[in-house]
């Protein structure tokens, strides 16, 4: 079967639930499930129910589509996402993703927990992604191009809209948040990195380090998509001492930043 007809079964069966057309989709990282709080919810989707979706295992994702309207906004929620240290494949990875495109989506949010290793950054930072690297995971679009969907060669000099990165910053200065920005270096996880991978990692030109987001990004560019992420800082991989921690201290601090990040997003999409 053709990926263009898993994504239209998968799309009909959200459809057949809901009939709404989101424009905006919001995908929520780890611990940041708060978000749905402001959420008037229309249809609630678990990703269980539907055609080809891939299932997620990890502990803190919810793992359903929630549909609904923020403000009288129509978006889509993506309760959990999937990991390629989950054992997808990219092109798993990111089918939720066309999935949100052939529902209507045409912004997408993003958030992640990722690891501080810009040496000002603390934990609990929010940190704008102005950029990404990801030649450390397997490109998302390797394999058969799906024409209908983008071009084989996709530009890729600006995944992080620039317009939405000024509309953030000025909502964080209004709001008094303060607001880091940066580069987003995407590993497969699932060990956390090692000092010397930290190192190597802040040599190379990035911010932080996390395991999402960057093949979501790819594919979303690919076929039109703008996109907006922000990173919660959950860990310095950098500190010279006491560097170990635990994928519970990473939930608590991405728990501790939720309502911050929750307050940009509210504030971003009732400027969309
Ligand atoms: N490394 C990779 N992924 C992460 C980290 C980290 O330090 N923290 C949260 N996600």
């Amino acid at each position: 079967m053709s990926e263009s007809i898993r994504i239209a079964e998968a799309v009909n069966f959200v459809r057949a639930v809901c009939s709404y057309k989101p424009t905006i989709g919001v995908i929520l990282g780890s611990g940041l499930g708060g978000f749905t709080e402001g959420v008037h919810i229309e249809a609630e989707v678990p990703y269980t129910d539907i055609p080809h979706f891939p299932i997620s295992t990890v502990k803190g994702h919810g793992g359903k589509l929630i549909i609904g309207t923020i403000e009288g906004t129509r978006i889509v929620i993506m309760s959990g996402r999937f990991h390629y240290y989950e054992g997808y494949s990219s092109t798993e990875v990111v089918f939720p993703i066309r999935v949100l495109h052939q529902l209507g989506v045409k912004t997408l949010l993003i958030s992640n927990a990722a690891g501080g290793v810009n040496a000002d950054f603390t934990v609990g930072d929010l940190m704008v992604i102005s950029d990404h690297i990801s030649f450390a995971v397997v490109n998302p679009l390797i394999g058969p191009n799906h024409d209908d969907l983008g071009p084989r060669f996709p530009d890729m000099s600006e995944p992080y809209s620039k317009e939405l990165i000024a509309r953030a910053h000025a909502i964080a200065t209004e709001a008094g948040i303060k607001l880091k920005q940066g580069v987003y270096f995407a590993v497969t996880g699932p060990s956390f990195e090692t000092r010397a991978e930290y190192k190597l990692i802040q040599r190379l030109g990035a911010d932080a380090v996390g395991m999402s987001t960057a093949q979501e990004v790819i594919a979303a560019v690919h076929c039109g998509m703008t996109v907006f992420a922000i990173s919660v800082i959950t860990d310095l991989g950098i500190r010279e001492e006491n560097n170990k921690f635990t994928h519970e201290e990473v939930l608590d601090a991405a728990n501790a930043a939720a309502p911050l990040l929750t307050t940009i997003f509210n504030k971003m999409i009732a400027t969309l």
